[in-house]
């Protein structure tokens, strides 16, 4: 495609968008991720920054280089998320929740490497926190986008997400469609929201590069943001 400048509907404004895996400690030496690679957030990160935006990006363990004119900040664990996160999202004005976050992390990391001395091995977990919803929790949050990685009744179990975690938008992904999703260049996505009447709205993209999926994700977000204000 030609460099053709994007309009700059989001100039002067914050962003600051998770991206990637966390790991989760077991002992020095191991840990327990998933298989995020990190691809839709930094895309969401190049084209918020291409809209206008000063973004900050937050990301876990990924072999990603960092988009052109954006701050980023490395972390590892949920944990180290949530921190990274606090520091930067006072002066947010949009927050994106795009990490594969791990949901559990080992109760106990050991000081010293775990030595194979039985026939089984059990590992008690601990809930992290939910990074999404304690942003949309802030008493101004920002306005707060979800994303859902759903393998079946992706709608019902993301606009469940959208109302519990008090999200402005969610964008929901059929992840039990192997060919795209976590590790492709592509992605397709179901948008919702709640319309002024607090009506559940949808909107369906298809299969596109995930650089047009975030541009789409973005410019959905800026006229809920426009119409909110107006
Ligand atoms: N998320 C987060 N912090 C967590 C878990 C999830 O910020 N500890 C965010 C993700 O970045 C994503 C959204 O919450 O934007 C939904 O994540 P998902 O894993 O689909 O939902 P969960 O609430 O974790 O529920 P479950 O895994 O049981 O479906
Ligand atoms: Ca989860």
């Amino acid at each position: 495609a030609l460099l053709r400048p994007k309009p700059q509907i989001l100039s002067g404004k914050q962003v600051v968008i998770t991206a990637g895996p966390t790991r989760e400690a077991i002992d020095p030496v191991r840990y327990i991720s998933n298989h995020s690679s990190g691809k839709m957030g930094f895309a969401l990160a190049t084209v918020a920054q291409q809209l206008g935006a000063t973004v900050t990006l937050v990301a876990g363990p990924c072999q990603l280089s960092t988009p052109y004119g954006v701050e980023r900040v490395d972390v590892i664990s949920a944990d180290d998320m949530l921190q990274a996160v606090e520091a930067v999202i006072d002066a947010a004005d949009i927050f994106i929740g795009c990490a594969a976050v791990a949901d559990y992390r080992p109760q106990k990391v050991g000081s010293t490497k775990i030595k194979k001395n039985s026939e089984s091995l059990v590992l008690e977990f601990t809930r992290n926190p939910d990074i999404l919803a304690t942003v949309a929790a802030r008493k101004k949050p920002p306005f707060t986008i979800g994303f859902a990685a759903e393998t079946n009744d992706v709608v019902n179990y993301a606009a469940g997400k959208l109302t519990r975690k008090k999200l402005n938008l969610i964008a929901a992904n059929d992840v039990s469609d192997t060919q795209i999703g976590f590790n492709s260049d592509d992605n397709a996505m179901t948008l919702l929201w709640h319309d002024k009447n607090n009506e559940l709205q949808q909107r369906a993209l298809g299969r596109d590069s995930k650089t047009a999926i975030a541009e789409a994700i973005l410019t959905q977000a800026n006229q809920l943001l426009n119409n909110a204000t107006s």
